[in-house]
């Protein structure tokens, strides 16, 4: 018997990325393949590629000459490898690529990877796939259903695309229009990560709470009801939902986090700048005081909550007093964590053509000023974390023998180590609470509470 084909996948990009890598790998262990870590074993290697950061085309193109140095030596042993570029690089490049990198074999957008294995098989040898029908691309994904276990934290894209056409961002063209998944499906997918392993569910979309897919009475649901329903399902112990937008936080959603319990106290709600002249060139649609009222609001109803933000400083015409309001917003709200950037024009988006653009010593200046400030926020933040109990929900082992890591519900690294005699690998996929001992700005390290290291015994 031939041995199974062989299939390599690099995720670059953000979180539905990996969710679109993980769907992509079922569509061809459902057509045969195995899964390797390594891409020289690989008869096929798939780069699921990201196009937000700039030069991001390029960057793919500069990887894909690396990898035609492997391809000509396992070519030269008579172990063809082929490659297919999947994501939102594809999505732009298109034709473009097969002639630029002709090592390429398939060019396959975000909204159309169930096709992969047939584009692979094509006579030419060549394809590219860029359909916009999110519709046909989750009905065949389901179809190929979930065929591997789920890690204790799993993803479930809900909702794609975006409608909102801020005017730095590339997304409402690579991924196109808004378009939000049926409730009944989201429903049937979380209860088949919950058996294969997953209990911490992360609801994805890149405008998540926009989410208005069709409820299973026929009327739309929201994302606050469809949260109601998925705490409904047993051994689904977290939930959280990602990447928001201020505008779409409405009142209900709001109210759920001070009542569904599995709802995790740690929300994504990128603001992008702290200045209302900023924001407003933005398109963003909403204002500095209006993103104040929904944090006041979210903590009122789930005090324990903490946030997180994306940033972006020199966005065109951003004055000293801009940036002065940035790092304000920043200081009145406090952070637990920040993804921070200086604004690079992307070519087809407004910005690119606005005037005013900000000097690159201006930007790197701002940015490093955000920045230490945001990781002061973010050291304070883990520190407060010394001497509390919290539930850490164990993931994967660590460097040493006795060490297992963990999440906490604010999505810190917890790192424990065991008592001799205890079997790390027994406490992957269970919650446990845990005294915290430590904290680094990037993660912390505890120990079990004792009545549990004896019940697992
Ligand atoms: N320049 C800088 N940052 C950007 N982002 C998106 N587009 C740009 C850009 N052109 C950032 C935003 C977004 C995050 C995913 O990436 O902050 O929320
Ligand atoms: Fe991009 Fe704005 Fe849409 Fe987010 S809301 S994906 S930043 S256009």
């Amino acid at each position: 018997m031939r041995d199974a084909p062989k299939a390599y996948i690099k995720t670059y990009g953000c979180q539905m990325n990996v969710y679109d890598s993980e769907r992509i790998a079922d569509v061809l262990v459902q057509d045969g393949y195995q899964l390797v870590e390594d891409p020289s074993d690989a008869d096929l290697t798939v780069l699921n590629t990201c196009h937000i950061r700039e030069k991001a085309a390029e960057k793919v193109y500069s990887e894909l000459g690396r990898l035609r140095v492997l391809q000509d030596k396992r070519g030269s042993d008579g172990k063809p490898m082929k490659i297919a570029v999947a994501g939102c690089v594809a999505q732009a490049e298109g034709d473009e690529m097969l002639r630029r990198a002709r090592n390429v074999d398939v060019v396959v957008g975000p909204q159309a990877y169930q096709d992969l294995p047939q584009m692979l098989k094509v006579p030419s040898g060549k394809a590219v796939g860029q359909d916009f029908s999110p519709e046909q691309k989750f009905s065949a994904l389901k179809k190929a259903g979930l065929q591997r276990p789920s890690p204790p934290t799993g993803f479930l894209t809900i909702q794609e695309g975006c409608d909102k056409f801020c005017t730095f961002c590339v997304v409402p063209y690579t991924r196109g229009a808004e378009f939000s998944r049926p409730e009944v499906e989201i429903l049937q997918e979380a209860r088949d990560l919950v058996s294969r392993g997953a209990r911490d569910i992360t609801l994805l979309g890149q405008n998540v709470n926009a989410y208005h897919g069709e409820a299973s009475s026929g009327d739309t649901q929201s994302l606050a009801g469809l949260l109601y329903a998925l705490a409904d399902i047993d051994g689904l112990e977290r939930l959280r939902y990602t990447t928001s937008h201020p505008r779409d936080m409405d009142e209900d959603l709001i109210r759920a986090h001070g009542e569904i319990a599995q709802l995790m106290p740690y929300l994504h709600l990128p603001v992008q700048s702290g200045s209302d002249a900023i924001l407003k060139r933005m398109n963003r649609k909403h204002g500095r005081e209006r993103y104040f009222e929904i944090v006041d609001a979210l903590r009122e109803a789930r005090p324990d909550l903490a946030l997180s933000s994306d940033l972006i400083v020199g966005f065109p015409g951003e004055t000293d007093e801009d940036f002065a309001d940035t790092m304000d917003l920043v200081e009145r709200v406090t952070y637990a964590q920040c993804y921070s950037f200086k604004y690079s024009p992307r070519p087809g988006t407004p910005g690119a053509d606005m005037e005013d653009q900000v000097p690159e010593p201006v930007k790197a200046e701002r940015l490093a000023a955000l920045q230490s400030l945001l990781n002061s926020q973010q050291i304070a933040f883990n520190q407060a974390m010394e001497g509390r109990v919290m539930p850490v929900l164990f993931e994967r082992l660590g460097k040493f023998s006795d060490q297992v890591i963990g999440r906490s519900p604010y999505m810190q690294a917890v790192h424990v180590r065991l008592a001799p005699g205890e079997d790390p690998k027994a406490l992957i996929g269970h919650i446990r609470d845990c005294e915290i001992l430590q904290s680094g700005p990037n993660s912390l390290s505890g120990q079990l509470l004792q009545q549990d290291a004896v019940a697992l015994a």
